[in-house]
This record gives structure tokens, sequence and C-alpha cells, in this order.
């Protein structure tokens, strides 16, 4: 008897943009602005803004394009934002709803399994589209289970390992045999496009993981999860339904120009900071965890980690397996994907596990805001 991963699913968008094609409508933003308001910067009374450069992307991040829902508006100097129609609750299917039945059908004919087989989902993500009635239950209508359970969960990057953790603990407690756990990150909607400190981060995606309980175990067992958080208003993003009442309490009247959005209601970080931060700690996190189940790091294959930076993962894998520890432990999606949020570990789970035989073990970890990291300790059957 164990707890397995026994399948995972992507849903990918269409579009996607490349570093160049971002620097280009970012630079031509800023032209314009630099042009519209010469006299104010002359004065001193504005800042000129500065150019974004597809070598410093690169090097900063390892991105190198990312997939969006809506590549047009974004790329539109005069919008840049996805544009996306509304669509009416209830008669259609909301986009994260529809993303997410992308990946899970896809990780359901990957076990082998039908929708009806679950009798739990979990949505875990860092941005839902609404508050309520949950993404998860919408989805557990559309793709046709007709009992057991759903719902949402936010832990930010970090939402994939602790909608595992949950999934596992509740096949524990009995609430079910099999749960799938779905990460939808459509991040091109919290992303300020013009912030030249982060308008290259992110990509949208959505994943998703199947656990069940099986008589004789097969894809992944999952042996053991460490979940951890700390209170950093390092990177946030506010967006919220208060905001309607703090914009009354500041001018009495709402001003939302829907193409001038809040921009520190937006994705914000200290970059530099998180970096500092949170990199040490996802080390000590997965140390601690594999020294708590008498596991020698030398006998782990796999980091399949949170994919926020290339500089990120090469810094933790180094912590974690030495200096000198070959860069195939640690798998890439970032260059192609871009950060992909919740959805990220589970990008490059599902893209890597060439190489991976019977008995090795390996290890999903995310991290991110809140702060917050989660680590999953698995080996494969
Ligand atoms: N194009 C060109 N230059 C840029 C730029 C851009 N788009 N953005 C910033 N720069 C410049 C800065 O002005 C600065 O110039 P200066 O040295 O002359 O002052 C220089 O590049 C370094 O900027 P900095 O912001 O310190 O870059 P960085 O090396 O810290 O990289 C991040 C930025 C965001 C990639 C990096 O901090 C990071 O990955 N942090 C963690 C991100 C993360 O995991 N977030 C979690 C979200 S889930």
């Amino acid at each position: 008897m164990g707890i397995c991963i026994t399948a995972t699913g992507l849903h990918i968008p269409k579009d996607s943009i490349s570093n160049e094609e971002l620097v280009t409508t970012f630079n031509t933003y800023v032209d314009n602005y630099n042009k519209k308001n010469a006299q104010a910067i002359e004065n001193g009374e504005k800042v000129a803004l500065q150019h974004s450069t597809s070598e410093f992307i690169e090097k900063a991040s390892g991105i190198k394009s990312r997939y969006v829902i809506d590549k047009k508006g974004i790329l539109d100097p005069e919008i840049m934002a996805p544009i996306f129609p509304a669509r009416k609750l209830g008669e259609e299917l909301s986009i994260m709803a529809q993303m997410g039945i992308g990946a899970l059908q896809n990780a359901l004919d990957n076990a082998g399994l039908l929708a009806d087989d679950l009798d739990g989902i979990i949505c875990a993500c860092s941005n839902f589209q609404r508050v309520y009635p949950a993404i998860a239950i919408e989805i557990q209508d559309a793709i046709g289970m007709k009992g057991g359970f759903a719902y949402d969960m936010n832990v930010a990057c970090s939402a994939a390992t602790f909608g595992i953790a949950q999934a596992v603990g509740s096949i524990k407690a009995g609430l079910g045999k099999r749960i799938a756990v779905v990460n939808v990150e459509i991040t091109s909607a919290h992303l300020n496009w013009r912030n030249r400190d982060s308008h290259f981060i992110f990509g949208d995606v959505a994943a998703a993981t199947i656990i069940e309980e099986l008589d004789t175990p097969k894809g992944y067992e999952v042996l053991d999860s460490k979940l951890w958080t700390q209170f950093s208003a390092n990177i946030k993003n506010e967006y919220g339904f208060m905001d309607r009442a703090e914009f009354l309490a500041m001018d009495k009247e709402m001003h939302f120009d829907i193409k001038e959005p809040v921009n520190d209601k937006l994705f914000l970080q200290e970059g530099r900071k998180v970096f500092r931060e949170v990199c040490p700690k996802v080390s000590e996190i997965i140390s601690t965890h594999l020294a708590e189940n008498h596991i020698d790091k030398s006998s782990v294959k796999r980091l399949w980690l949170h994919q926020a930076n290339i500089n990120m993962i090469d810094l933790i894998l180094r912590t974690v397996m030495g200096k000198d520890a070959d860069k195939a432990i640690a798998p890439i999606a970032i260059s192609e994907f871009g950060n992909t949020s919740s959805a990220s570990p589970i990008v490059a789970f599902h893209l890597h596990q060439d190489g991976v035989n019977s008995g090795d073990l390996g290890v999903i970890c995310s991290f991110g805001a809140g702060y917050s990291i989660g680590s999953v300790i698995i080996k494969k059957v």
C-alpha cells in the first residue's frame, strides 16, 4: 500500500512571447512616456524611464520566452495587458476552469483514469479570477465528476507542494483515495508589464497532478512532505475586493482607468532581498527534510525546483548537493516558460523525468510569497 503521484498533465497556452518582442514593446512605451513627459523630466518633476534589454533578462533570470493567453494586448505599447472578454458565470466556463480542465484531462489520460474516478480536486494557485464559487468546484462539475469534493487554496508560488501535502493528508484522513491537485496560473493578468524590474518574469500555464492510494504502488511514491511559512511583504499582489473601499476612502470617487492600473496593487517584489532571504532557507528546508528522513543527499537523483530564476536554481542546487553538483539534477523549464508560479515545479517534473529509475529519490520543492516553502520527497516505483 502506498500514496503515489501516478500522473501529471499540462495545458500550455498557444501564444508565446520572446524576450526580443517583449523588450521592443517595453522600449516603445518608455520612449513614448519620456517624450510625453519631456518637460516634467527636464524640470525634475518626473524621472525618465530606462530601456529594458534582452541580455539583462536572460542573464538575470534565465528566461528566453514565456507562454501567455493573449499576446496581442500585452505587446501593444498603448495597452500592455492581456485582454479577455468577460464570460457569464454559470453559462460559460471561466478561463481558469478551462485551463485547469485542459491540464487535468491530460493528467487523467496519462493515468488511464476517468474524471469520475476522482474523489477530490484541489485547485492550488497564486491568483484566482474570482473569490467564489471555487474554481475547483467549477472544474469538478465541468469535467464530469459526479461525487466527491473540490476546493481552492492559495499559497502563492508554493501552492503545488502545499496542495500535494493536502491531498496526501486527505487520503490518510480517509476523505478519498484519488485526489487531483490543479495549478492554474494566469500570471499575465497580475503582472505590471510596464515595470522594468519585473516585466519579464512570468508566464501562463496550467498543471495537474494525480495522487492515489494504491495497493500496488506505481509512478512515484510520496514519502514525506515538509511545509514552512514566515510572513514577508517582499513579494506581493495586493489586489482584492477591498480595493473599491480603499479608493473611495482616498478621494471619495473612483478614478479607475483600466489602461492605467494602480501599479502598487499588481505584482511587486524586492527581487534582491527575495533572492538573499529565500535561497538559503530553501536549501536549509530541503537539507533538513532529507536528514529527518535519513536520506543521504547523494541518493537524490532530481530536485524539481520552483522555476523562479535560473541563478536561484543553480545556487540551491549547489548548496544542497555540493558545489560540483551535476546541473542535470535540477532541471530547467524557466527558459521556455518563464516563472509560472505555483505550476512551475510541476512543469519541470512533468517535462524532465528522463534517467530517473526505479528506486531513485527526488524532491519537488516550491517557494515564494508568504514567504512559503514546500518540500515533497518522492521515490520512483
Ligand atoms: N533591463 C535592463 N536592465 C535592468 C532591467 C531590465 N529589464 N531591470 C533592472 N535592470 C538593471 C537595474 O537598473 C540595475 O542596474 P544598476 O546596477 O546600474 O543599478 C541592474 O540591472 C541590476 O538590477 P537588480 O534589480 O538588482 O537585478 P537582479 O540581478 O537582482 O535581478 C531579479 C532581478 C528579479 C531577476 C532577481 O532579483 C531575482 O530573481 N529575484 C528573485 C525573484 C523571485 O524569485 N521572485 C519570486 C517570485 S515568485
